[in-house]
């Protein structure tokens, strides 16, 4: 009977789509992480940077992209340690500037966004992800739940 069940449980996760990106994004819930890191933007999911580039950026808070995020030491550490247990890795989830917006992974998965419409005035900055994924507060960033301002709603059946 066991055996079975490992099967199937085997069997189900090889049948999965293979564009679950949106739902791979799913972070696992942190309180303090969502609420420190997410008071000026979108709490970006740890898997779109590299541990090396959170380590960097976490130790930089102070000076942080023009702004002071800085955190007492024990936040600071524990929200280290939660970016870099499930952070993402390889070069195309890694930026020198530190930005997710600036990964090829980023780039590539964006790729299909005009120039024009990054700057259109409700996106204004790719970090503005919120811009486009309207359900990020659920942890969804699925291609279903986007809506490009001036474009409207995108689906796009013929992802790889
Ligand atoms: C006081 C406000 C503030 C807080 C708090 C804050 N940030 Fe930021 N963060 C910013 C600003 C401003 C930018 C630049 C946004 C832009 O370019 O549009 C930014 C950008 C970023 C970027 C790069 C976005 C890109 O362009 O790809 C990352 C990554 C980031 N923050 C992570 C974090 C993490 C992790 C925390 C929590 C430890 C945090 N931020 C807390 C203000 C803040
Ligand atoms: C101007 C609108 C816009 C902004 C801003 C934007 N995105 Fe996207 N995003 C899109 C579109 C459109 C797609 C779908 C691309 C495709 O499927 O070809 C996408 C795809 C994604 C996906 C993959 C979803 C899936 O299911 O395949 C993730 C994850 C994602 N974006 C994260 C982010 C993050 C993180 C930010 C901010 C740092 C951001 N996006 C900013 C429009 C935007």
């Amino acid at each position: 009977m066991k055996r079975i069940i490992m099967s199937l449980a085997l069997l189900l996760a090889v049948t999965q789509p293979a564009h679950a990106d949106g739902g791979k994004m799913q972070s696992p819930p942190n309180a303090l992480w969502q609420e420190e890191c997410g008071s000026c933007h979108a709490a970006f999911p740890p898997r779109l940077l590299t541990e090396e580039n959170w380590k960097q950026l976490m130790a930089n808070l102070d000076k942080h992209f023009g702004d002071n995020a800085e955190l007492s030491a024990k936040d600071r550490q524990a929200i280290e340690s939660y970016l870099t247990r499930n952070a993402g890795s390889g070069a195309r989830h890694s930026a020198v500037s530190l930005r997710i917006t600036e990964t090829p992974w980023f780039l590539r998965e964006h790729r299909s966004v005009s120039p024009k419409e990054w700057v259109h005035p409700e996106v204004k900055s790719r970090a503005n992800c919120t811009a486009c994924h309207q359900n990020i507060a659920q942890n969804r960033w699925s291609e279903h739940s986007i809506s490009i301002p001036g474009r409207g709603r995108w689906y796009d059946d013929d992802d790889d």
